[in-house]
């Protein structure tokens, strides 16, 4: 079930957010699934900025969606270090209790251990972005509902929408290891947060389109705690009753 909120720009975007986690945070024993991209990164300022307040995540693991094969942890760009640079330099999390699928070495012995770790710590909230595809997490059109932690071949698209953080298209890495989509559903809680308009068609099809693999989005339709937090141009097609 969808609770969609709206707001006029990014920055009421990335404070509904930041207060629908900050209350997840505040219980007693909490399992996190985290994101990276541009989607998140006003959220992560202010929960470093409630951190500073006195917010603590001492009590907190967390365990990310993605991370790109081929880049070592301290790669500029690999997922590892957009999380520390932007969220865990910052606060008190205890980082033997930070996850994130590493990039590198066997990667089936990678997405069995993760898979093994997932299951057992279920994410009390899981935070997504979405791709112009529809994709969540890595998860690219045509993937198995039934997926779980595996490495996946980047579509052109996303390549292309992520060449921004690299010096050129050509350093964009072809493959992934991400969650599974049902990995993804196993979260208690859903917040996917979009802004821009080149999301607006992937949010209709998530909200409004028949549930199918081609758009994997589609699927959070089933999940029974799915909120969604739009900036205007994210929400410009949905209907409105
Ligand atoms: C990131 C991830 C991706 C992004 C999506 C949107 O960990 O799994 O699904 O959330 O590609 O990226 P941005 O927010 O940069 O538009």
């Amino acid at each position: 079930m969808f609770k969609v909120f709206v707001f006029d720009d990014y920055e009421g975007v990335s404070q509904k957010a930041f207060e629908v986690m900050q209350e997840v945070i505040k219980q007693e024993k909490v399992t996190l699934g985290l994101a990276t991209g541009s989607s998140p990164v006003g959220l992560y300022k202010r929960l470093v900025e409630a951190h500073k307040k006195g917010l603590s995540f001492k009590h907190i693991q967390t365990f990310n969606l993605d991370e790109y094969v081929g880049l070592s942890k301290n790669h500029d760009q690999s997922y590892y270090n957009f999380m520390f640079e932007h969220l865990f330099k910052h606060v008190d999390v205890n980082l033997n209790k930070v996850h994130l699928p590493k990039g590198e070495g066997s990667l089936e012995d990678v997405a069995s251990e993760y898979e093994d770790m997932l299951q057992k710590n279920p994410q009390d909230i899981q935070l997504l972005g979405i791709g112009s595809n529809g994709h969540i997490g890595f998860n690219e059109p045509g993937t198995s509902f039934d997926s779980t932690v595996h490495v996946v071949r980047l579509r052109d698209e996303t390549r292309q929408d992520n060449a921004r953080f690299f010096d050129s298209i050509d350093e964009v890495p072809h493959f992934a290891i991400t969650m599974g989509i049902k990995d993804i559903l196993r979260a208690k809680k859903i917040l996917l947060v979009a802004s821009g308009q080149n999301k607006a068609m992937a949010i209709k099809e998530m909200l409004e389109g028949k549930i199918r693999e081609e758009v994997p989005c589609t699927i959070l339709q089933n999940h029974p705690d799915v909120v969604v937090v739009l900036d205007k141009a994210a929400a410009s097609l949905i209907k409105h009753d």
